[in-house]
Formats: C-alpha cells, sequence, structure tokens
C-alpha cells in the first residue's frame, strides 16, 4: 500500500468522496468493519492527511486526485460522497463521472432534496453508472459507530451495496437499520420525512418542558428527573433520553442552567422546511411538523417578538392545583401528539410513494429507525407491529395499539391543550396534533361550508350526501340548483 507518493491499484472495495466530520466518520466506520479496505478523497488535501495520519489503524488508502481515487478502487468502483449539498455535490459527481464507468456506483449520503436526487439519478443513469440517493442519520456519533441508512437508487446497485451497509449500520435488536428504501429519490424522501418527524418530535418535548416549568416552578435540574423517569417508561427514545441531559446541564461561566443561557431562538437547516413544502404539494396535512417548523421561525424573530411582548394576555399566573398529576397529563399529551406527528410523517410517505412510483415497506422504514437516528424510539416497534398486520393500513394512529393509547391520553391532552390556551402558554404542536386527531374523528367536517362559499364565488360546484352527480346553486339568479360539470 502506497500513501500519497503513488496509488494502490483496486486496492480498495469502498471510497469515501468528502472528509470534513461525516465523511471521515463513515470512512472510519467502514474501515472498522471486517474485508473493507477505505479509499478516502477530499478536495483541499489537509483533511485527507490529517485523517490518514489520525487513524492509522484505518488502513485508508489517500487519494489525491479523482484519477488516483478511480484507479485506488476495485470494479464496480463504488463511492459514498459525504460533501456539502446542493452545488458541491453536482460538481462531485461531474469529477466522478469523468474517471468512472459503466457499472460503477456513486453514492450520495448528503442531505440532498429528494427532487435533486431524482434528477442525478437520472442524468448518471445515462452514463451507465448507477447513482443512489442514501440518506443517513444519526449525526456524527452515528456515521462512526452505525447510522440509520436510508438507501434509494437501483436495484442493481444495492446488490453490491447491501452488504456494505448492512456492515456498518446502527443495529437495533439485531437488524441492522438499512433497507432498500426505494428507487432513485426515495432514500432522501424518507430522510427528509425523518427529519420533520424529528421536528415535530423536538418541539412537542419542548412544549411538554415548558409547560411543566411553568405550571409548577420546578427548575430545570428537577425536569430533567421527570424526563429521565419518562425514559424508562412507554416514552423511552433518543431524545427524551438527551432532554433530560440537557437541562440537567450547568453553565460553566454563570452556574446557571445552561438552558437558562442558551438564547431561544431556535435553528433549522431547511429538511423541516422541505418535509412541509413537499406535503402542501402532495396535499397531506402534517400540522404536527409545520407547526414545529413555524415554531422556529417564531422563535428566530426577536424584533417581532420584542414588539408584540405588551399584547394583552391572561392576567393571573398559572400553578398547577397538582403538579405531580399535571405532570402526568402532559406526558400522555406528549405520547397522544408524537404519535399523530409520526402518523402523519407516514402518510407522507405513502403519499409520495404514489406520486413518484417508489414501493416503500413502511413496518420497514419504522423498523430501521429504531438505531442509529436521532428519532430512534421505543414506540417504532409498534409501528413496524402496526403495518405487518395491515400492510395497507392508511392511518396509523386507528392501529389497535395506538387507539389504546388515545383512549387512555385523550382526557389529559384536552385538559392540557384547554390549560395552555386558557393560561397562555403556546403549545402549538400540541393542540394542532389534537385538531387533527379531531379532525379526522368528526362526522361532519365544516368543509360543507366551504364547498358552499367555494360555489358561490367561484361557481366551483359541490357533490351531495344523497344523490351521485355534481352540482352549482344559480345563486345569484333564483338560486335554483342544477347539474354541473365537476370543475374541483
Ligand atoms: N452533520 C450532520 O449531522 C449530518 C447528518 C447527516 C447528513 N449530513 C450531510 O452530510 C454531508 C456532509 O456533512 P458534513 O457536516 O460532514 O460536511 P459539510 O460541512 O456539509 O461539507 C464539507 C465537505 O464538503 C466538501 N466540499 C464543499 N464544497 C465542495 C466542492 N465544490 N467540491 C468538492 N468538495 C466540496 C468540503 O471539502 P473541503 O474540505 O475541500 O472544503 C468538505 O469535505 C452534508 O450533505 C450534510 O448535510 C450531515
Amino acid at each position: 500500500m502506497t500513501t500519497g507518493a503513488g496509488v494502490s491499484e483496486n486496492a480498495a472495495n469502498i471510497g469515501v468522496v468528502g472528509l470534513a466530520v461525516m465523511g471521515s466518520n463513515l470512512a472510519r466506520n467502514l474501515a472498522s468493519r471486517e474485508g473493507n479496505t477505505v479509499a478516502v478523497y477530499n478536495r483541499s488535501r489537509a483533511k485527507t492527511d490529517e485523517l490518514v495520519a489520525e487513524h492509522p489503524e484505518a488502513g485508508f488508502v489517500p487519494a489525491f486526485s479523482y484519477e488516483e481515487f478511480a484507479a485506488s478502487l476495485q470494479k464496480p468502483r463504488t463511492a459514498i460522497i459525504m460533501v456539502k449539498a446542493g452545488g458541491p455535490t453536482d460538481a462531485v459527481i461531474d469529477s466522478l463521472l469523468e474517471v468512472f464507468e459503466p457499472g460503477d456506483i456513486i453514492v450520495d449520503g448528503g442531505n440532498a432534496l429528494f427532487t435533486d436526487t431524482i434528477r442525478r439519478e437520472k442524468a448518471v443513469r445515462e452514463t451507465g453508472v448507477n447513482f443512489v440517493g442514501m440518506g443517513v442519520s444519526g449525526g456524527e456519533e452515528g456515521a462512526l459507530l452505525g447510522p440509520s441508512l436510508m438507501p434509494g437508487g437501483s436495484d442493481e446497485s444495492w446488490v453490491t451495496l447491501g452488504p456494505i451497509l448492512r456492515s456498518i449500520a446502527a443495529v437495533a435488536e439485531g437488524e441492522p437499520c438499512v433497507t432498500h428504501v426505494g428507487h432513485d429519490g426515495a432514500g432522501h424522501f424518507v430522510k427528509m420525512v425523518h427529519n420533520g418527524i424529528e421536528y415535530a418530535d423536538m418541539q412537542l418535548i419542548a412544549e411538554a418542558y415548558d409547560l411543566i416549568r411553568r405550571g409548577t416552578g420546578k427548575s430545570p435540574a428537577e425536569i430533567a428527573e421527570v424526563f429521565a423517569e419518562w425514559n424508562r417508561g412507554e416514552l423511552e427514545s433518543y431524545l427524551i433520553e438527551i432532554t433530560a441531559e440537557v437541562l440537567r446541564q450547568v453553565d460553566g461561566e454563570t452556574g446557571k442552567p445552561l438552558v437558562d443561557v442558551i438564547l431561544d431562538q431556535a435553528g433549522a437547516k431547511g429538511t423541516g422546511a422541505w418535509t412541509v413544502q413537499t406535503a402542501l404539494s402532495l396535499g397531506v396535512p402534517v400540522s404536527g411538523i409545520a407547526e414545529a417548523t413555524f415554531a422556529r421561525s417564531l422563535s428566530s424573530h426577536p424584533e417581532q417578538r420584542e414588539i408584540s411582548r405588551d399584547l394583552p394576555g391572561p392576567n393571573e399566573g398559572f400553578t398547577a392545583d397538582d403538579a405531580d398529576a399535571f405532570i402526568e397529563q402532559v406526558r400522555l399529551a406528549l405520547y397522544a401528539s408524537k404519535i399523530v406527528a409520526y402518523s402523519q410523517g407516514f402518510d407522507e410517505i405513502r403519499a409520495g410513494a404514489a406520486e413518484y412510483g417508489w414501493n416503500i415497506d413502511l413496518g420497514k422504514i419504522a423498523a430501521i429507525w429504531r438505531g442509529g437516528c436521532i428519532i430512534r424510539a421505543r414506540f417504532l416497534n409498534r409501528i413496524t407491529d402496526a403495518y405487518v398486520e395491515t400492510p395497507d393500513l392508511s392511518v396509523l394512529l386507528t392501529a389497535p395499539f395506538f387507539v389504546d393509547v388515545f383512549t387512555r391520553a385523550q382526557d389529559a391532552w384536552r385538559e392540557v391543550v384547554a390549560t395552555s390556551a386558557k393560561v397562555g402558554i403556546p403549545a402549538p404542536a400540541f393542540s394542532s396534533s389534537l385538531a387533527y386527531y379531531d379532525g379526522l374523528r368528526a362526522e361532519r367536517l365544516p368543509a360543507a361550508l366551504i364547498q358552499g362559499q367555494r360555489d358561490f364565488f367561484g361557481a366551483h360546484t359541490y357533490k351531495r350526501i344523497d344523490k351521485p352527480g355534481t352540482f352549482h346553486t344559480l345563486w345569484s339568479a333564483d338560486r335554483s340548483e342544477i347539474e354541473a360539470e365537476d370543475t374541483h
């Protein structure tokens, strides 16, 4: 093996391009698995030198040009790109296409927008090279120790990639957290929705914390214990676990709880917004994810918050009569709202699969999210069970296990939402989830009135409950009803 002066021909069975934190951790993970030899390349040489020097145990095959990189790989060549999403990904693909041959495989593990992946897959396929868009979840630690992997792409690529990806993925209950999600952009689509659900889950936890803090006067450290306790029960999940850690943390400089010195303006890298934008195009109501995304936006407008501070609100402060009972109500409200968020996310995946022609096994998606990723949670097993029992289940939250949860939780959920509205504590994800739940349950919705209004001002027509056909009322004439062409 050579290091830099020349190149070891065909020495590696897999390569990584882009050696920032994600790429270098994924390369180390690959190298640590039996049978893998990993070629590494980065646009600027320093990162390659540093990685190779710091991890001699990995036996990396460094390359300093795309030609060297291609020469160092066994055929069919397989390269995972971990660079900035967008233009940089296109630049790397173009460079690889100059040195790769038909049958080789390019995997984009960055956070690409799924429509970019569909476009890239189509363009790359024309060259005979396979292109796989792959969602990678779990952040830096996941990349190093075992991520949840959501590859799309062709069946042919999966034959080569499957064993490699299985070897590096997280393992949950004995199963690697990777599956061939579907063709072209399916993997990045599912990763996008994963991130949307993550936004909702985080917002719901934040609302639970806020209600408990303001309703019971408990300190962040005390609330950390509440979350630690919740993590031993049905809410057990990575996000609940790290919430306890964050709330327990004391600021070294001021001695205050860290959460009290962190600026209350939440950032976002855009995948929540993609999830919501896509859901709007598909006509799927992901209201919990949308509220979570908008809540981050609201928090990040300090000027608007400043001039709005004196708007009238309820006069009295809020103290729960029975702190323990209130905390239990909040726990149940959190669980119920969380089920709604996941149910909405799975709806979006099903709608995306129908729109783009992907055959996605929803139960398997829940299964590969049980390990390695940010939304890993005990109750994902119940989602897998629900889809195994009823593969064409059209509303996840109607599965018997979840109906049992709602039976237990709904009174508390309503109480918490009503209390938050009454005392003026914003709980947008709790309340919109409940409204969605009641919307689904409703025997009649006021959509009938909306259809009447649409017909009044735009002759958009309506259907009747008592006979087939499409109708229009002659609103500006004698208001009689006529049969009409469907102009929905
Ligand atoms: N961070 C996470 O938790 C996480 C989780 C899942 C997925 N991802 C995704 O994984 C990818 C990598 O993330 P990251 O945080 O490790 O790195 P990053 O900061 O997103 O990207 C830095 C890497 O991109 C390379 N790069 C930038 N422009 C380039 C260009 N025009 N041509 C070639 N290479 C270029 C850089 O090379 P130089 O060193 O030469 O500048 C460097 O290797 C991203 O798509 C990210 O969205 C990140």
